[in-house]
């Protein structure tokens, strides 16, 4: 089954062609960075209008790029939520609108459950059950998941996202939108050792997170640092590196605790804080100590991206699943509402 993907929740344009019998055919991707980065986040409107230019220029790039005519497409998967209401919007009408003229079904995904199944877009993709990280810019979760559509949240953030902290820390360093690789671009040149980080809820049980304390910790030291004047280079390389090792030791910790506590020896992590190049190799070095593996996807496919979205549409549209002829997004969208696939047939 050929599906063809459309991902537009937020700032990213991505399109991608997955086969259920070849794998990813082609995918294409336009960042919108440059239109917000003057902003300082992300603009909705500005964005839904790049989407509406952008989209279907990609369409006709991953056709091309895969050597295929629209007519061998068998279904369209897009992004029905969680993101911006009027983005979701742009990649939904589109999808909609294609599957009907092409007289084939569309089903809206779901972004969180795209990023979550990103690894399995790579060569060794991770084996059933395992607990995911899921750590974006609008989410940090831990999910044990059993199967396709079996998800159960195990924990998650109380206040700010991971990717949402990096963001906020980097406006402070003075860092530009999306600040998550320029604090870790500083960060490879800071010595964290300078200064007292908290690891949030870390000495509490349990399996949810805190970053706004965090945070507040990052404000408090740039202003200690400032004084009268102004930061120095040394300065922000020590507090961005001060941060990043205590944003990826409080994940590690709780996905350590994580799997103890499913019994589990697989972690999967995903979503954009996952291309984090620190918290990978930590993650694995930690993991390695209790021989539990971590899985994580290609760095194009931990930012948002079309083929985790073609993908995830894929295993649901095979599995004979779809959505009715009207155009609707869930701007907010728990996941565990989700149907596991094995029970599709009853949903449709
Ligand atoms: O998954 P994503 O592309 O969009 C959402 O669904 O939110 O994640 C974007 C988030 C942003 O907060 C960005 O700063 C963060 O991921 N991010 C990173 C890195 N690359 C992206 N954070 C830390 N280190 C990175 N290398
Ligand atoms: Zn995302």
């Amino acid at each position: 089954m050929l599906v063809l993907g459309l991902e537009t929740s937020c700032d990213e344009t991505g399109v991608a062609l997955y086969d259920t019998g070849a794998g990813l055919l082609a995918h294409a991707l336009f960042s919108q960075v440059d239109i917000h980065v003057e902003y300082g986040g992300v603009v909705p409107e500005l964005a839904s209008r790049d989407h509406v230019r952008k989209v279907l220029p990609l369409v006709q790039e991953v056709l091309q790029d895969a050597g295929r005519d629209e007519r061998s497409i068998d279904a369209v998967a897009y992004t029905a939520g969680p993101g911006l209401a009027g983005a979701l919007m742009v990649g939904a009408t589109l999808a909609r609108a294609l599957a009907w003229g092409w007289g084939i079904p569309a089903l809206g995904v779901h972004h969180m459950e795209g990023h979550l199944l990103a690894p399995m877009l790579e060569e060794e993709s991770p084996p059933f059950p395992f607990v995911a990280l899921l750590v974006s810019g609008g989410h940090t979760q831990l999910v044990r998941v059993d199967a396709i559509g079996r998800y159960r949240l195990l924990g998650e953030s109380l206040d700010d996202a991971a990717g949402e902290a990096f963001d906020k820390v980097a406006k402070m360093l003075g860092l530009p939108y999306p600040g998550g690789p320029h604090v870790a671009r500083l960060a490879e040149r800071g010595d964290a050792s300078r200064f007292d980080f908290p690891r949030p809820m870390v000495n509490r049980p349990g399996l949810d997170f805190s970053f706004s304390g965090l945070k507040t910790h990052t404000l408090n030291t740039v202003a200690a640092c400032t004084g009268d004047g102004e930061l120095t280079e040394q300065d922000r390389c020590d507090i961005a590196s001060a941060f990043e090792q205590a944003v990826v030791s409080t994940l590690v910790i709780k996905c350590r605790r994580a799997l103890r506590q499913e019994g589990l020896k697989t972690l999967v992590m995903a979503g954009g804080v996952s291309a984090n190049r620190y918290l990978r190799a930590e993650l694995k070095r930690a993991l390695a100590k209790e021989q539990a593996a971590v899985f994580y996807p290609a760095p194009v496919f931990c930012t948002d991206n079309g083929a985790m979205i073609a993908y995830a549409g894929a295993q649901r549209l095979a599995a004979g699943q779809f959505d009715e002829a009207d155009v609707a997004v869930r701007p907010r969208w728990p996941m565990d509402e989700l149907p596991p696939l094995d029970a599709v047939g009853a949903v449709q």
